[in-house]
C-alpha cells in the first residue's frame, strides 16, 4: 500500500504533466489543438485510442475523470500509464491497473443503477478515500480521534436561517452595493502566480473581465523561454483552456468546464450574483479554513495566506447541465470568501475550489487581490496588486489563445 500525502501526490502529478507536455508538445500523437474544429464537441473515443468505458463524454469532462480516479486512489498518471511523465509513455496501452480501473468504472455504473435507482450515490472515493485498497475495518484512530470537516456536497437546508436571497444582498451591499455594482464594466488586474510544487510560480498574471460574461487568466513565464503561457478564456459563448502541463496542450471548453468558466466570468460581476444560479438555498453556518500552502508557494509569496479561518454563511445554488456551487460568505465582512462548484462527471462530481481574500476597495468596489484556485490536479494562488475598473480590455483576450508553438 502506498502511503502518500495529498499535496505529495499533486506534486508527482504536477511532475509528470510537465514532461507529458514536453511529449505532446513533439507531436507524439495527441495534436488535439490541430485537430478541434471549434464548435463541434469531441468526445474521448474521437481523440483518444482506446476508451472504451468512459465514452461519450467530451474530452474535457474525460480528463477530469483521470483526475476523479487518481485523486481517490491518491495514484499519479504513472501508477496506471507505464512510463507517464517520459516520451516513452502509451497512454493507449493496457496496463494491469488501468485493466482493474475500467472493471470498476463499470462496478460503479452498475451498482447506482441497480442499488441506488440510477443516483450516482457510490463514486471511486466512496470506497478509495486516497489509498488503492480500501479500508475493511474501522480503525481505532478515527473513531477517536479530531474529526475533519468534509460537507456533503448537496447541502441540506435547515429551519431557521436567512433566506439565501438576504445574504446575497449582504454581499452586493458589502461589495459596494447594487448601484455601483451595476456601473462595473470591466475589471483589470495584474500580479503574480505562486504555481504549486515548484512549478508555475514567479509567473506574470493578468486578470481581465469585460461584463456581463467575459473573463481572461492569462499567466506569462517570462523567465521561463521554452514554456508556453498558461491561459483560460471564456468570451461568453465559448472557453479555451492553453496550459502546455496537461496531456492536451490547447483545448476548447465542451463540458463541465464550460460552464465552470462561464460562472466564474459571471461572477467577476457580482452584482448579477442572484439570477446566475437557480434553486438558492441556505445551508448551516460553518468555518472555513485556507488549505495549508506548500514551501514553493510560500517561497513565491510570502504573503500567500495559510491557516486563516471564516466564520462564514453558505449558499448553494444551481447553474446550466448539473454545476452545482457551493458560496461562502464570511459573516464579519458579508464579502465572499470561497466558491466550491462541481460539474458533472459519468464517474462523479468534479471539484473546484476558489478562495477570495484581501478585499480592498477600487473606486467604491470591494474586489479581491488574492485568487487561490484548487482542482484535482493542481494549485496555484495570485495575487494582484493592481486592478483597474472601467477600462477598455480588447476582445481577443477573451478568445482563443494563439496556438502553441512547436
Ligand atoms: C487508476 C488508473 C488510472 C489512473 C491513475 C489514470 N488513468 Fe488514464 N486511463 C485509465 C483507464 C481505465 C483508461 C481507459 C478508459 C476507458 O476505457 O474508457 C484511461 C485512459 C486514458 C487516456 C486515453 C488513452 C487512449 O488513447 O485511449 C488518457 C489520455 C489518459 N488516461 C490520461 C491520464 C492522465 C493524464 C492521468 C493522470 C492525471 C491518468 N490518465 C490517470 C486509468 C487511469
Ligand atoms: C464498492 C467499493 C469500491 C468502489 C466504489 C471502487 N473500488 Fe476500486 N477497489 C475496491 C476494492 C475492495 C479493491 C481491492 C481489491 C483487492 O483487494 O484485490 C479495489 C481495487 C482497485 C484497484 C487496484 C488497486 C491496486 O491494488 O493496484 C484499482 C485500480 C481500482 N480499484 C480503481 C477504482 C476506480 C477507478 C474506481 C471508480 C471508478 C473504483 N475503484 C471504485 C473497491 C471499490
Amino acid at each position: 500500500m502506498k502511503v502518500m500525502g495529498r499535496r505529495e501526490r499533486l506534486g508527482r502529478g504536477t511532475l509528470a504533466a510537465i514532461e507529458i507536455t514536453a511529449v505532446a508538445l513533439v507531436g507524439a500523437g495527441l495534436a488535439f489543438a490541430q485537430a478541434a474544429p471549434p464548435q463541434k464537441p469531441l468526445m474521448a473515443e474521437e481523440v483518444f485510442k482506446n476508451v472504451r468505458a468512459l465514452k461519450g463524454i467530451p474530452v474535457d469532462d474525460f480528463m477530469e475523470t483521470m483526475g476523479l480516479i487518481s485523486a481517490a486512489l491518491s495514484f499519479d498518471c504513472s501508477d496506471c500509464h507505464t512510463n507517464a511523465g517520459t516520451h516513452k509513455v502509451d497512454w493507449a496501452a493496457d496496463t494491469p491497473r488501468k485493466v482493474i480501473a475500467r472493471t470498476m468504472v463499470t462496478m460503479v455504473a452498475n451498482l447506482n443503477k441497480n442499488s441506488f435507482g440510477g443516483r450516482q450515490a457510490v463514486t471511486c472515493w466512496t470506497c478509495h478515500r486516497n489509498r488503492d485498497k480500501p479500508l475493511v475495518t474501522p480503525v481505532f484512530e478515527t473513531i477517536y480521534g479530531e474529526p475533519t470537516l468534509a460537507p456533503d456536497d448537496v447541502v441540506a437546508t435547515a429551519q431557521g436561517l436567512p433566506s439565501p436571497e438576504s445574504i446575497l444582498d449582504k454581499f452586493i451591499q458589502a461589495s459596494g452595493g447594487a448601484q455601483r455594482l451595476a456601473g462595473l464594466t470591466s475589471i483589470d488586474g495584474k500580479g503574480t502566480s505562486a504555481g504549486f510544487g515548484g512549478f508555475g510560480g514567479g509567473g506574470a498574471v493578468e486578470i481581465a473581465a469585460k461584463a456581463p460574461d467575459k473573463r481572461a487568466t492569462i499567466i506569462l513565464f517570462k523567465a521561463e523561454t521554452n514554456r508556453g503561457d498558461q491561459i483560460r478564456t471564456y468570451d461568453g459563448a465559448t472557453g479555451w483552456v492553453r496550459t502546455p502541463l496537461n496531456v492536451l496542450g490547447e483545448y476548447q471548453l465542451i463540458g463541465g468546464d464550460l460552464d465552470g468558466a462561464r460562472f466564474d466570468a459571471q461572477l467577476s460581476f457580482p452584482g448579477q450574483i442572484k439570477k446566475i444560479l437557480t434553486n438558492l438555498k441556505t445551508g448551516s453556518p460553518t468555518t472555513i479554513s485556507d488549505l495549508p500552502v506548500s514551501h514553493s508557494q510560500a517561497a513565491v509569496q510570502a504573503n500567500t495566506a495559510a491557516g486563516k479561518t471564516y466564520n462564514v454563511d453558505v449558499v448553494q445554488g444551481n447553474g446550466p447541465r448539473g454545476l452545482l456551487v457551493t458560496l461562502y460568505f464570511d459573516k464579519q465582512t458579508g464579502l465572499l470568501a470561497r466558491e466550491l462548484r462541481y460539474s458533472q462527471t459519468p464517474i462523479g462530481r468534479v471539484p473546484t475550489e476558489i478562495d477570495f481574500a484581501d478585499y480592498r476597495d477600487i473606486n467604491g468596489i470591494k474586489l479581491p487581490f488574492r485568487i487561490s484556485y484548487v482542482w484535482l490536479d493542481g494549485r496555484d494562488s495570485i495575487l494582484l496588486n493592481e486592478i483597474k475598473t472601467n477600462v477598455s480590455i480588447d476582445e481577443t483576450k477573451f478568445g482563443r489563445p494563439a496556438p502553441l508553438k512547436k
